[in-house]
């Protein structure tokens, strides 16, 4: 594994020093070398190191569990050689490195390593004054399709979810330094389309000079739909305009321009109030593309006919359910729109990495779109890496589907305007709006709403379910954006309190020097340093989950440290006595590493709150 990351950040150019490797891929390549001296003959097994959960435990900060595996492999082989031995082997074989400061075997055949305190101080130095660098990763083109609402429909707490999600996924992985492209495949195409326009067309003749004042697009959406179920001569008109829109008719065009921009602009408040950037590309930019893919897979013999529709299969032995790819009317199909957008996106995009996030209940047809996409040769899983980030659907207090009181879907705006109202009560409940300036009151007011409604979503493990809550997302114990945002406020204070100018670190370095000689300082500062592992396993499973859960081990762990360490001394009448220029250095690191999280999850670090 080392060598293939190695080799492929020589292809691509990257000039990544060792030290932005994370502690497990450091510590994967001394056990991979220890590995291979000790047992040739299983150089090539996966290297197991991983961080121990509590790092102040007698168990070292890290620990390698090769030695079972291999004493289970050799036994089948007829060597019988119990692991402890194996661990004690393979310890003697570890190269020096300056980040180990011992390894010891402990038990059945654990190897449990600890770090060195004077790498650690290095890393926390370097951080200080450069601020935190993303881990080396091999580099890719990523485009990620997520929000993606339907026009004239309300978008729903599913695709916020996705919004949510993708947002935190782009920022992560751009963090890595991958090239993003953020896509909103936009439902802008397909036969509802139709009757829509007829409809415009009837209720605003006018519509090609003036620019009709259609407020509300969903009653629209339902005044049409009533007519073109209950009216046969406008329902033929509106199969017309299908027909005239997808032909390209300047009219049907700018009546389907008018329809989208209400709905655009609608999706847009909502973006701009999340701090979410997308790139919108509809199922309509796919149009043209539609009809080659067609050809594509005439050429390839892969379209089937059935009952007057074309059908491809996944695969040749005609395994789960096939996709349509044209209707018994000719018409395309959802399964023909993303068959287009993946031969787009890998073929003229030039991604190597496709990510669609979307729920859990689109699982069946991502699949199938994958798999087709493979069989036709459009997608080559040894180039090209294809991610469905699905993910639950969110239950409201009665753990019922997530609903308003009188059983409708939730419109998005209320929601985020319940958000600012809640948040701001839990702000005048604390008291805070006779400290701050409105300024500041403001700021934290959006902090913690959009915060909360975000953190929650990015907490759980996406494919579960979850209730949505204010009362509990606003709560300011447990793993919530409200606790981390206080406790973020806390830290960056310590410094400003001080009474001593921490605006420049490389000069408070120069002078004072870390240390890290109290049990807690040290714990602290492990546990810091992990960040480039849990970026890593991030961007791996592509789970938000695990960066939340840090966030809070740090906010915990600083506690722990800041209840046992003095960093500013008072005497009797308030009057700082001493500062200890390290500690605040410390605070300082933890700050730092907690705003870079906080700007992937897409929460907003305020100073005073
Ligand atoms: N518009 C779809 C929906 O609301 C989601 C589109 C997801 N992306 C895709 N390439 N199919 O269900």
């Amino acid at each position: 594994i080392n060598q293939s990351i190695t080799d492929e950040l020589k292809m691509t150019g990257d000039s990544h020093s060792e030290d932005t490797l994370s502690i497990t891929e450091h510590l994967e390549k001394i056990f991979a070398q220890a590995i291979a001296t000790a047992y040739p003959a299983y150089s090539d097994v996966p290297v197991l190191v991983a961080p121990v959960n509590n790092v102040s435990a007698k168990f070292g900060d890290y620990q390698c569990n090769n030695a079972m595996g291999l004493a289970k492999q050799m036994k089948e082989k007829g060597i019988s050689k119990p692991p402890r031995e194996i661990a004690i082997e393979i310890l003697k074989c570890c190269p020096a490195s300056p980040i180990i400061e011992k390894i010891e075997v402990a038990g059945a055949g654990f190897v449990n390593i600890f770090l060195n305190k004077n790498y650690a101080v290095d890393a926390l130095t370097n951080l200080l004054r450069n601020g935190l660098k993303p881990p080396a990763v091999p580099k890719r083109r990523v485009l990620v399709d997520f929000s993606s609402p339907n026009i004239a429909k309300q978008m729903h707490v599913g695709h916020l979810r996705s919004t949510i999600i993708g947002e935190s996924i782009c920022r992560l992985l751009e963090f890595l330094q991958h090239d993003v492209i953020r896509i909103n495949h936009l439902g802008d195409w397909g036969t509802q389309f139709g009757m829509l326009i007829a409809h415009l067309e009837d209720r605003f003749p006018n519509f090609l000079n003036e620019s009709p004042p259609i407020g509300d697009l969903q009653a629209f959406y339902k005044e049409s739909k009533k007519r073109f179920d209950e009216d046969e001569a406008f329902k033929k008109r509106a199969y017309n305009r299908v027909v005239t829109l997808q032909s390209g008719d300047p009219n049907s065009i700018k009546a389907w321009t008018l329809i989208c921009d209400v709905s655009r602009q609608e999706f847009q408040k909502i973006y701009d109030r999340l701090n979410v950037t997308l790139k919108e590309r509809g199922e309509s930019f796919y149009q043209s593309r539609m009809l080659s893919v067609v050809d594509l897979l005439r050429s390839k013999q892969l379209l089937e006919l059935d009952e007057g529709r074309e059908i491809m299969w996944q695969d040749s032995e005609k395994t789960g359910i096939p996709l349509t790819i044209i209707k018994s009317d000719g018409g395309f199909t959802y399964d023909t729109s993303d068959m287009a957008a993946i031969r787009h996106r890998i073929e003229e995009e030039q991604a190597n990495w496709l990510i669609y996030v979307v729920d859990s209940g689109q699982s069946t047809h991502f699949n199938s779109i994958f798999k087709a996409a493979e069989r036709c040769g459009i997608v080559d899983p040894s180039l090209h890496r294809v991610d469905h980030v699905q993910f639950g659907v969110v239950l409201g207090e009665d753990g019922k589907k997530f609903k308003t009181r009188s059983g409708d879907t939730v419109k998005l705006s209320d929601l985020l305007d319940e958000g600012m109202k809640q948040s701001l009560q839990k702000l005048q409940a604390r008291g805070r709006d006779q400290v701050l300036t409105p300024e500041e009151l403001l700021n934290a007011q959006e902090a913690v709403a959009y915060g909360c409604i975000k953190y929650t979503d990015l907490c759980h493990n996406r494919i579960s379910d979850y209730v949505f809550s204010f009362e509990k997302m606003l709560d300011d114990r447990g793993n919530t954006a409200v606790y981390l945002l206080y406790t973020y406020t806390r830290i960056a204070s310590i410094a400003r309190n001080s009474g001593t100018d921490f605006s420049n670190l490389s000069d408070v370095l120069n002078t004072h020097a870390l240390a890290l000689d109290h049990e807690k300082e040290w714990k602290l500062a492990k546990t810091l340093l992990k960040v480039h592992d849990v970026l890593v396993k991030c961007a791996n499973g592509l789970y938000l989950h695990f960066l939340c859960e840090f966030c809070y081990e740090i906010c915990i762990v600083f506690t722990e440290f800041y209840d046992s360490c003095y960093c500013i001394e008072k005497n009797k009448a308030g009057e700082i006595v001493k500062i200890n220029h390290s500690r605040i250095l410390l605070c300082e690191a933890t700050a730092t590493v907690l705003r870079s999280c906080f700007n992937i999850l897409g929460l907003k670090p305020v100073t005073k709150m």
